[in-house]
């Protein structure tokens, strides 16, 4: 099910232990309700009797076995089987991954990913790319409010704070496009905080990082494109597309490579990337980009400047 977030359609072991315990818990609850509905129904539909209150002793004694049945017995009982199952499935989520394991830093933003890939001198934003097959530990911070991080067909959620990096192992069974949604509110456009979790073969992914690697070719190739990107004030907050830094804002040295822009939000083409340069406001109203008012001639070679083709 590529490109949706699936908790319960799990494509790796740390979202399938959370599947498993939601399923056994909506097992138990299912169960407990359909007990207490027929006992209900049972009680309210029996012939009464003319005389409700319990005098004899034997009566009394079938009440209290009730009650300490279904009032003690049964809630001990599930509670220590769900209790059981979650200590087993946080087993199976690991708080750190094995040494030599792909390490991934993921920096939230109001309201999109910065994402480095320290070991391999890797910088994008709002893509994560893993290989299959493979634990990849995520380190999560944040640059500025709470965010929260979560895969919900790889694995479990995780706050993102200021300061505080947390880590979270994750590792996807097979290639697939996942989305990613933060879970925290954390401003105006919060619920447009997307992510896509590209997970790919072993060779896709060193591909991907290779073509990542290397300088964008355009950007250097072009001096109107970066007049323009100076003088509409990109560079205010974005590094050059030739750059290889993040900074206040995604990196646009992969841009046109991405499969969304606006973090999740619209698919990555010319039309939509011009639309949004224009105009992020009526697009996404609270992002910190501001509009730039540019004539087509300008658009068109920023759009050259940033690698997309005519
Ligand atoms: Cu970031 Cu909600």
């Amino acid at each position: 099910m590529s490109g949706l977030a699936a908790a319960l359609d799990p494509q790796g072991p740390g979202a399938r232990a959370a599947a498993d315990l939601w399923w056994l818990m909506l097992g138990l609850g299912t169960a407990v309700f359909v007990l207490f509905a027929g006992l209900l129904a049972f009680g309210l539909l029996r012939r009464r009797r003319s005389d409700p209150v319990v005098d004899d002793a034997a009566e009394r004694r079938v009440v209290t076995r009730w009650i300490v049945l279904g009032g003690v017995v049964m809630p001990l009982l599930v509670i220590v089987v769900v209790f059981g199952a979650t200590l087993q499935g946080m087993a199976a989520t690991p708080m750190s991954a094995a040494a030599g394991a792909l390490r991934i830093e993921v920096v939230g933003h109001q309201f999109w990913y910065e994402i480095h890939y320290p070991d391999q001198g890797v910088v994008t934003a709002n893509e994560l790319h893993l290989p299959v097959g493979r634990e990849v530990e995520l380190e999560l911070t944040s640059d500025d409010v709470v965010h929260s991080f979560w895969v919900p067909a790889l694995g479990g959620k995780l706050d993102m704070l200021p300061d505080h990096p947390n880590t979270l192992v994750l590792q996807a069974d097979e290639p697939g496009e996942h989305r990613s949604q933060c879970a925290e509110f954390c401003g105006l456009q919060h619920a447009r905080m997307g992510l896509v979790v590209v997970a790919e073969e072993p060779d896709d992914f060193d591909a991907w990082l290779a073509a990542e690697q290397d300088e964008p070719a355009t950007a250097a190739a072009n001096g109107r494109g970066a007049e323009v990107f100076d003088a509409a004030g990109c560079a205010t907050c974005h590094a050059p597309p030739d750059s290889e830094t993040g900074g206040d804002a995604p990196t646009l040295g992969d841009l046109a490579d991405r499969r969304t822009l606006a973090a999740g939000m619209l698919p990555n083409n010319r039309e939509n990337a011009a639309d949004w340069i224009r105009d992020p406001q009526a697009i996404k109203p609270g992002v910190e980009m501001p509009s730039a008012a540019l004539t087509d001639h300008e658009m068109d070679a920023l759009l050259a400047y940033l690698g997309y083709a005519e």
